[in-house]
C-alpha cells in the first residue's frame, strides 16, 4: 500500500514538474512567436521609421515615452531641458504631423515666467466666430518677368539632397505640393527627387554653384536658364551665408561624390568638391547687386539672398545703393537665418559663437528696410528654430513676410534628434545614405506628415492672429507680442525694438517710423 502511495506521490511530483516544464516551453514558444510577429509587423509597416529600422526593440522607445508621463516628475528631466529642441517643441511637431489632437489638458506646462517667453496680446473684441483668419496672397519680385505669388507663410528651408536622403527629399516634395508650400533645394542643386512631387521650388545658388556651374566653379548662364525654364522653379536664392556656419564653405569628400550626385551637382565623380567660403565674384555691395541683377535677368524669376546677420552697419550701405540704382535693383527677398540655425555638419565655434540670433537680427533687418523705404519692395523670409506656432507668430510680429524651417520638417519626417546627421548613421533615415536606414522612411507616408505639419502650423498661427484681433496673420505687428523680462513683467516687442529704431536717423524719435499699424497695444 505504502509503495503505491509513494509511487503516486512520485508520479504527481513528476507530473507537476512536467506540467511546469511544458508551461515554460509553451511560454517561451509564445514569447518567441509574439516577438517574431512583432518583428514582421514592425519591419513591414511603413508608418514608423524607428520600428521599421529597429524592429521590436524600437517599440521600447514608445513604451518609455508613454511611461514617461507618469514617472517624469520623479526621474526624468523636464519637458524643456533638451537642446537644441526640447521635448515639448518636438512633441508639438510630432502631434501636428501625425494629425493627432494638438490641444493640451489642464493648463500650460510652459514656464510662462521664464525670461524671453513670448506672449501674444489678445484683443478684447476679436472677430466674431472661431474661424481662423486666412493669410492673403503676397507677391514676390514685382519687377521681374515671372513674379511669384503665394498666400502661404510657412515653407521648407534649404536642405541639400546629400545632406538629407532621397526618401526625405521625395517626402518633402510630395508633402509640400499637397500643402501648397515651397521647398528650397539647399545648395546641392535640383535633383529629380525635388521635382517628382510637383511642389513649388526655390533653387538655391550656393558658393560652389552646384547644378549651374562651369568646371571652374563660375556661373553657367545656360544651365541657370535651363533650371529657370522649369515652371516648378519659382525663385532663386543666392546663399551668402548660413546661420550654423557663417563664412565657412564646405568640402564634399570624393567618396560621397557618386555618379548620381556628380551629375546633379555638375562635378567630377569621386573627386573632392570644395565650396568656397563666399561667392568669388561677390566682394562688395555693388558686386552683390550686380550678381542679383544678372541672375534675375537670366532667369526672369524673383531673386534674393540668404544670410545670417553679424555686423549689420553695412545694411544701410546696401539700402542706399539700392535707392541710388533704383528700386528694381533690390533683391526680391532676403532670407535671414539665425545663428542657431541647423546644418548637416559645421565646426563648433561657428555653430556656437558666430552670428546674431533671429530674435535680434530680424527686427534689425526689418528696421533697416523700413528706414530706407524698402520694406514693401524686399520681402523678408526668416528662419531659425521657428518650428512651433509661437515662433512663427513672433516672426510675423517682428516683420517677416514668410517663415521657413528645416529642422521642423525633419521632425515631421520622423527625426528623433539623435544628433547623427554628420555620421551617416541617422536612425530615422532622414540624414543618411545607408539604404538599410533609409528603408525606415517611407516617402508616401511621411509626405502626409509633412503636409499635416504645414497645414496645422498655418491653422494655429491663424488662431493666434484671430485671438489678437487682426484680419490676416501678416497683420500681426510688434505690439501684438510681449517678451517676458527678468522681473516677471513683459515688455512689448515694439518697445524693445521700436520700428525703425536700430536704424532711425534720429534715435530719439523712433515713432516717426511706424510699422504700418501704430503701436497702440490692445
Ligand atoms: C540637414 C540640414 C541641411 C541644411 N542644408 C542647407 C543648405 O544646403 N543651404 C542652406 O542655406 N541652409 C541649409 N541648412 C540650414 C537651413 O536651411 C535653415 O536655415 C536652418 O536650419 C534654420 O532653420 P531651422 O531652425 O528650422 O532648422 C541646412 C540645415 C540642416 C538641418
Amino acid at each position: 500500500m505504502q509503495q503505491i502511495v509513494n509511487a503516486l506521490q512520485v508520479s504527481s511530483v513528476t507530473d507537476v514538474v512536467s506540467l511546469f516544464a511544458a508551461l515554460f516551453v509553451f511560454l517561451i514558444g509564445a514569447a518567441f512567436l509574439t516577438i517574431l510577429a512583432f518583428y514582421v509587423i514592425d519591419r513591414t509597416q511603413t508608418k514608423h521609421a524607428i520600428r521599421r529600422n529597429y524592429p521590436v526593440i524600437g517599440r521600447l522607445r514608445y513604451v518609455a515615452e508613454d511611461l514617461g508621463k507618469y514617472f517624469r516628475q520623479y526621474f526624468f528631466a523636464d519637458d524643456r531641458a533638451e537642446l537644441p529642441f526640447n521635448r515639448a517643441q518636438r512633441a508639438w511637431v510630432y502631434r501636428a504631423a501625425k494629425g493627432v489632437d494638438t490641444t493640451v489638458p489642464f493648463g500650460s506646462t510652459r514656464a510662462l515666467a521664464h525670461v524671453g517667453t513670448k506672449i501674444f496680446v489678445n484683443c478684447p473684441f476679436p472677430q466674431l466666430g472661431d474661424e481662423d483668419v486666412p493669410a492673403k496672397e503676397v507677391t514676390v519680385g514685382p519687377y521681374c518677368k515671372t513674379p511669384y505669388a503665394t498666400d502661404k507663410f510657412f515653407h521648407i528651408s534649404g536642405m541639400s539632397y546629400g545632406a538629407i536622403s532621397k526618401p526625405a527629399v521625395q517626402a518633402l516634395s510630395r508633402g509640400a505640393k499637397r500643402a501648397g508650400i515651397w521647398m528650397n533645394t539647399g545648395e546641392g542643386a535640383l535633383s529629380p527627387f525635388h521635382i517628382e512631387g510637383g511642389c513649388d521650388i526655390v533653387f538655391q545658388i550656393g558658393t560652389a554653384k552646384y547644378g549651374v556651374r562651369n568646371d571652374d566653379g563660375s556661373l553657367n548662364d545656360d544651365k541657370l536658364r535651363r533650371v529657370a525654364e522649369r515652371d516648378q522653379v519659382k525663385m532663386f536664392e543666392i546663399k551668402l551665408s548660413q546661420g550654423a556656419k557663417p563664412g565657412k564653405g564646405g568640402i564634399l569628400p570624393g567618396e560621397k561624390v557618386s555618379k548620381e550626385i556628380a551629375q546633379i551637382r555638375g562635378i567630377k565623380v569621386g573627386k573632392d568638391s570644395i565650396s568656397p567660403n563666399r561667392h568669388p565674384e561677390i566682394n562688395s555691395i555693388g558686386q552683390l547687386l550686380d550678381f542679383i541683377a544678372h541672375v534675375r535677368e537670366v532667369t526672369g524669376k524673383p531673386t534674393g539672398i540668404k544670410m545670417v546677420l553679424g555686423a549689420y552697419g553695412w545694411l544701410s550701405g546696401l539700402c542706399e545703393e539700392i535707392n541710388r540704382r533704383g528700386i528694381e535693383s533690390a533683391p526680391d527677398f532676403i532670407t535671414l537665418d539665425s545663428a542657431d540655425g541647423g546644418t548637416g555638419a559645421a565646426p563648433q565655434p561657428l555653430i556656437d559663437y558666430v552670428g546674431l540670433q533671429i530674435q535680434e537680427s530680424l527686427p534689425t533687418l526689418v528696421d533697416a528696410l523700413l528706414v530706407h523705404g524698402l520694406r514693401d519692395r524686399i520681402k523678408v523670409i526668416s528662419s531659425g528654430k521657428l518650428t512651433t506656432p509661437s515662433g512663427v507668430a513672433w516672426a510675423l510680429c517682428a516683420g517677416a513676410d514668410f517663415v521657413t524651417s528645416a529642422r521642423g520638417f525633419m521632425f515631421a519626417l520622423g527625426c528623433i534628434q539623435a544628433l547623427q546627421c554628420n555620421t551617416n548613421e541617422c536612425p530615422s533615415g532622414v540624414a543618411t545614405h545607408k539604404k538599410h536606414l533609409q528603408r525606415g522612411l517611407v516617402a508616401t507616408d511621411k509626405a502626409e506628415r509633412v503636409y499635416r505639419y504645414a497645414i496645422t502650423m498655418h491653422k494655429e498661427v491663424c488662431t493666434v492672429a484671430h485671438s489678437c484681433g487682426v484680419d490676416d496673420p501678416r497683420m500681426l505687428k510688434r505690439h501684438h507680442c510681449r517678451i517676458m523680462g527678468a522681473n516677471s513683467r513683459t515688455i512689448g516687442l515694439h518697445e524693445m525694438y521700436p520700428p525703425g529704431g536700430s536704424f532711425a536717423p534720429a534715435r530719439d524719435k523712433p515713432d516717426t517710423i511706424t510699422d504700418g499699424a501704430g503701436v497702440a497695444a490692445q
